[in-house]
């Protein structure tokens, strides 16, 4: 039905609205419609208060108030509650309609459904690099190989994760901030269908996650003038008390993981054993936390261990209008690499766009899309 489409496209901008607060909860947006008029609305603000259906009338208050029909966007896939609200309703005789909208309801709540699935966050990978795949020169200058309208478009994708991800060669080389440095009208902007719904979206600002094994984060690095927000650093069994403690003091949540080899060369006089961080045990700590999605910001050797122990879901990638060339400029995505080409990961493309003179670039790993909701594609 057309209007069973138009009012969950209303739904799904209303959902939009809370985009980054309601963690680990997912999106969700509710209309109440009488006589072709709608006559209620709403959507889970934040985590910890009431779900969109109570803003607008939840399964049992729908029952009691005599609705006579429900559309459902998409179910949840949380074995706890999946189906059982459409099962409430179809008990009372109430006629339900689902799925409508699924692909886009798939896409609002993609980390949301990966992490209910696995209990880890949904992985995006992002980075900034030259036509060739460089994403600093040799000398390390990396600001900036893309435009601004690809910045701005980067922090969206930092808005609407719950936490940043880099690692400590970062940290030294550029100091960032990591915050999402948009209005909250320009963020609506981004994500709203503004002829369905024009509203300001208030910005989330990501948590930061660094991955340190030494501990080596400077006190003063400017990660730490951001307020209201938390930084985790990941360091290893090895790292030294005192820099724990100095990291602590300003304010920072030190978790130490195991580290694992990444790397034994094949050589026959000489073994290289590198040890690093274990992603898989830094995603299931993240997804003990309650984080549902992570953005991997870099840099070259951090891409790196994501892309090889395959722990990613989705890679934004946007190409500035350059080409840096060189073996000693830092490639996007450094480590070791693969072999052999049946082991590489495939990915999906989904979606590029020119952005002023830059491409941006979206894909998932094969399998990876709506996989949840649709089963593999
Ligand atoms: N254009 C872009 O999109 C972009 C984005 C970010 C950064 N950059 C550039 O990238 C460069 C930094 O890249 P980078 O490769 O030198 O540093 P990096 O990837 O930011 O950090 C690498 C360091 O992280 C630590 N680490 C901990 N666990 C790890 C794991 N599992 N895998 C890999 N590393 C782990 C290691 O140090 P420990 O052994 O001490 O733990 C490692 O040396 C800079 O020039 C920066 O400007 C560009």
């Amino acid at each position: 039905m057309v209007d069973d489409v138009v009012y969950m496209k209303r739904a799904i901008e209303l959902a939009k609205l809370a985009t980054g607060h309601t963690s680990p909860n997912p999106l969700v947006g509710a209309v109440v419609v009488k006589d072709n008029t709608i006559i209620g609305e709403g959507y889970h603000h934040k985590a910890g208060t009431a779900h969109a259906e109570v803003h607008a009338p939840c399964a049992l208050r729908i029952i009691e108030a005599g609705i006579a029909k429900v559309i459902v966007g998409s179910t949840d896939p949380n074995p706890l509650v999946s189906g059982k609200g459409m099962e409430l309703l179809r008990e009372a005789g109430i006629e339900v309609v689902c799925p409508v909208c699924s692909d886009e309801c798939a896409e609002l709540n993609e980390h949301f459904f990966t992490y209910i699935q696995t209990g880890k966050p949904f992985v995006t990978l992002k980075s900034a690099m030259s036509l060739d795949g460089k994403i600093a020169t040799s000398t390390g200058q990396s600001q900036w190989i893309t435009n601004e309208s690809s910045r701005r478009d980067g922090h969206v994708l930092r808005a609407t994760h719950d936490a940043m991800l880099v690692g400590i060669g970062t940290i030294l080389a550029d100091n960032p901030q990591l915050n999402c440095r948009l209005t909250d009208s320009e963020l609506s902007d981004a994500l709203l269908d503004k002829s369905i719904l024009d509203e300001p979206i208030t910005i989330h600002q990501p948590n930061v996650i660094i991955l340190d094994s030494l501990g080596r984060t400077p006190t003063t690095s400017r990660v730490f003038e951001i307020n209201n927000r938390k930084i985790h650093i990941f360091v290893s069994k090895g790292c030294p008390k005192d820099r724990i403690q100095a990291l602590e003091q300003v304010g920072a949540q030190v978790t130490v993981v195991e580290s694992i080899s990444t790397r034994k060369s094949k050589s026959t006089d000489i073994v290289i054993d590198i040890k690093k961080l274990s992603i898989d045990d830094i995603l299931t700590k993240l997804g003990e936390l309650g984080y549902t999605s992570i953005l991997v910001e870099g840099g070259s050797a951090i891409i790196s261990s994501f892309v090889e122990t395959k722990n990613f879901d989705k890679v934004v990638t946007y190409i500035g209008n350059t080409i840096i060339g060189g073996n000693d400029a830092t490639p996007a995505v450094g480590g070791r690499g693969f072999e052999s080409l049946e082991v590489s990961p495939q990915l999906t493309f989904t979606k590029t766009k020119v952005l002023d003179n830059n491409i941006r670039i979206e894909a998932y790993r094969q399998g990876r899309r709506g996989t949840y909701v649709h089963g593999n594609r």
